[in-house]
């Protein structure tokens, strides 16, 4: 089978033909940053939001864009040509490869740019009528989780805890109080109302929960921001996870216990049909709604 093909500094070359300086800062120090931006249909959903992310990491740790929004948009277009239908775009900025490992940010350096595409495997059927197990941890990474930074370990290790217990992701609290999953927003309902952690340095601003909170303003369902306890995750009557490839997930068990009644609820199953019906008029739309 050919190699799919894929985006690297400025050129569409087939995978098995891209090759990286293993002095690439990527690789030796996790020097990069990323983005996952779902496709349905051919048509990327909130493309500029994706990029605009993008351009706060690299503002954040200090990396020249090399492209506009606007050319990003162009070469995930190009690179769509080649995988049509529901895809994952992923898209990677590292700082590049230099002469020797140091420390010290190089100046001058051209950054490292890579582009993939593969078919996209949204919730099945199963997931969204039954809803997921997740389980609990301690949230020990850094300070900087607004940052979507391919230095992913803490995430990974942390989402290696639910893998180990055959859950689909690890929910976290840090000083008593949550902030995300290892690859994932979450949002707790109880009475009738959500309530999502603020937008802060130890979250990632995911781009599902900015859309979240759009439906649920225009949808008229109850969501507000602020912090939320630990014990308030445990009493709620309903979790939510969010990511680009997750879509909104309900979650029915937490650390082995149901979550309310143990079955999705009537929020959730408000939201999910808001998002389905959003991401249907997007794609029939052509635009990155
Ligand atoms: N993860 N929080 C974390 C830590 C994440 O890694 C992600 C996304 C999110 C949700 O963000 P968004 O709605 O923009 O996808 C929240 C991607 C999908 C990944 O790493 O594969």
């Amino acid at each position: 089978m050919n190699a799919p093909i894929a985006h690297f500094n400025g050129k569409l070359l087939p995978l098995d033909q891209i090759s990286i300086s293993p002095l690439d800062r990527g690789f030796i120090f996790g020097d990069g940053v990323y983005e996952v931006i779902p496709v349905y249909a051919g048509t990327p959903l909130r493309a500029r939001e994706h990029f605009e992310r993008l351009q706060r990491s690299m503002d954040e740790i200090r990396l020249t864009n090399p492209h506009t929004v606007v050319e990003w948009m162009k070469l995930t277009e190009e690179l769509l040509r080649h995988h049509p239908g529901d895809q994952a775009v992923y898209i990677q900025v590292t700082r590049g490869a230099p002469q020797k490992r140091d420390h010290v940010i190089p100046k001058g350096l051209q950054p490292t740019v890579f582009m993939m595409s593969n078919p996209m495997t949204t919730p099945s059927r199963e997931a969204v009528e039954n809803g997921v197990a997740c389980v609990t941890s301690r949230d020990f990474r850094w300070e900087k989780c607004h940052v979507k930074s391919t230095s992913l370990l803490g995430n990974v290790l942390a989402r290696q805890i639910s893998a180990d217990a055959g859950a689909t992701e690890t929910i976290l609290f840090r000083d008593g109080h949550l902030t995300e999953a290892s690859s994932s927003n979450v949002f707790v309902v109880k009475k009738g109302a959500v309530a999502a952690p603020p937008r802060d340095n130890l979250i990632l601003m995911g781009i599902t929960y900015d859309l979240v909170m759009q439906l649920a303003r225009e949808g008229a369902v109850k969501l507000e921001t602020r912090p939320v306890t630990e014990a308030e995750v445990r009493a709620a009557d309903e979790i939510w996870l969010s990511s680009s490839t997750k879509e909104v997930l309900a979650v029915t068990t937490l650390d082995g216990k149901p979550v309310g009644p143990g079955k999705p609820g009537p929020i959730f199953r408000r939201m999910h049909q808001l998002y389905q019906e959003h991401k249907a008029k997007a794609a029939k739309a052509k635009v990155a709604a």
